[in-house]
């Protein structure tokens, strides 16, 4: 099971999906993992309610990587109220607090990780973002 969890980490670290900025975003915001230094910056353009581009850039290990570009897909159409709820999740998944359903891609975040504190590696694209759109309440 680790294996399988590994392989989709790697794809995602080696293909990363929607990385690179966007020119002018609605929602922009760069976290520092203090724990290690790596960082990520998020990006969104908001259309009304809806999320409708987010990407990320960021340099890190290959866990927060990946866990950036697994969130642009997860992320990507949904309301920003739909967003804050799945971040909400996200993040008590990755702490035991909830289970993830079967057959979700995001439990391979979850596998992989052998050390607690490197739940902060798969929560930082995360944080991140739903800070970016705390910060953006004018839209
Ligand atoms: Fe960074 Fe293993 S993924 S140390
Ligand atoms: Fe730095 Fe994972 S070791 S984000």
């Amino acid at each position: 099971m680790r294996d399988l969890y590994g392989q989709v980490i790697m794809d995602h670290y080696r293909h990363p999906r929607n990385r690179g900025e966007l020119e002018a975003p609605d929602v922009e915001r760069h976290l520092l993992n203090p724990l290690c230094g790596d960082e990520v910056t998020v990006y969104a353009r908001l259309e009304g309610d809806r999320v409708a581009d987010v990407r990320f850039t960021g340099r890190g290990c290959s866990i927060s990587q990946a866990s950036a570009s697994m969130m642009t897909e997860r992320l990507r159409g949904k309301s920003r109220e739909e967003a804050e709820v799945e971040i909400s999740r996200f993040k008590r998944m990755m702490t035991g607090e909830e289970a993830f359903p079967e057959g979700d891609d995001l439990a391979a975040l979850k596998g992989v990780i052998q050390y607690p504190s490197r739940i902060r590696c798969a929560t930082l694209a995360w944080e991140a973002f739903q800070q970016g759109l705390e910060n953006n309440t004018s839209k």
